[in-house]
């Protein structure tokens, strides 16, 4: 069965350098078979920004109460095999339109006797950030590190990354075909993973 991959971009210029990586991912994800949604979080409509921790999904209510696009996207979470952010990288973390989305995840979060239960737990998590600076200074390794406190959380697979730096408003990563054929084969290597 072909794997279901969830891609949503974090990137408020339509036609930026994270639209470019995103569309090559698809491209790849596509290529390998893979069935593939892509969402774009700068136009959901949402009745409150993030998460209100109003704890109405606690204990085990396992959905956000609030009625918007973010909780409906999230709310379809489970039902992907790998869900990708793929995002600019605003002061060293992701921009707020996708910190958003990422926030709601704790209604799928099932707190219970001091241990935390979660359908995302078989989810393959993926970030592909493009930022200005480089890998080591751009605030990639903070977004690791955050991928990696989720995954030690909810005991879900390594995620994936990818990295595309010294990018502006003013340069086009869509001419760069190195950073073009990496993001395309970030998207094939989704789908089929040296094991599969
Ligand atoms: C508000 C803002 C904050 C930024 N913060 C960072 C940062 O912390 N680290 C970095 O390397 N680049 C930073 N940048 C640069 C962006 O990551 C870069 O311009 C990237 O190309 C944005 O993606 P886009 O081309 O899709 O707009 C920032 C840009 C903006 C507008």
């Amino acid at each position: 069965m072909s794997k279901k991959i969830l891609v949503i971009t974090g990137s408020p210029r339509g036609n930026g350098n994270t639209n470019t990586v995103a569309n090559a991912i698809v491209e790849g994800i596509e290529k390998a078979g893979g069935k593939v949604d892509l969402v774009d979080a700068t136009e959901l409509e949402c009745q409150a920004v993030g998460c209100t921790c109003c704890n109405a999904c606690q204990p085990d209510n396992l959905a956000c109460v609030l009625e918007d696009d973010v909780s409906d996207l999230v709310a379809d979470f489970p039902k992907y095999d790998v869900i990708a952010f793929v995002t600019p990288i605003y002061f060293f973390s992701f921009p707020a339109q996708l910190k958003s989305v990422i926030d709601r995840m704790y209604s799928l979060l099932l707190h219970e006797g001091g241990q935390i239960f979660s359908p995302l737990k078989r989810i393959q998590f993926a970030v592909a950030a493009v930022a200005g600076g480089t890998a080591e200074d751009s605030g990639f390794e903070i977004i690791k590190a955050q991928m990696g406190y989720l995954e030690e959380l909810i005991e879900c697979p390594a995620t994936k990354f990818f990295f595309k730096g010294g990018c502006s408003s003013k340069t086009s990563a869509a001419e760069d075909a190195a950073c073009v054929e990496g993001a395309e084969k970030f998207g094939f290597s989704l789908v089929k993973n040296a094991q599969d």
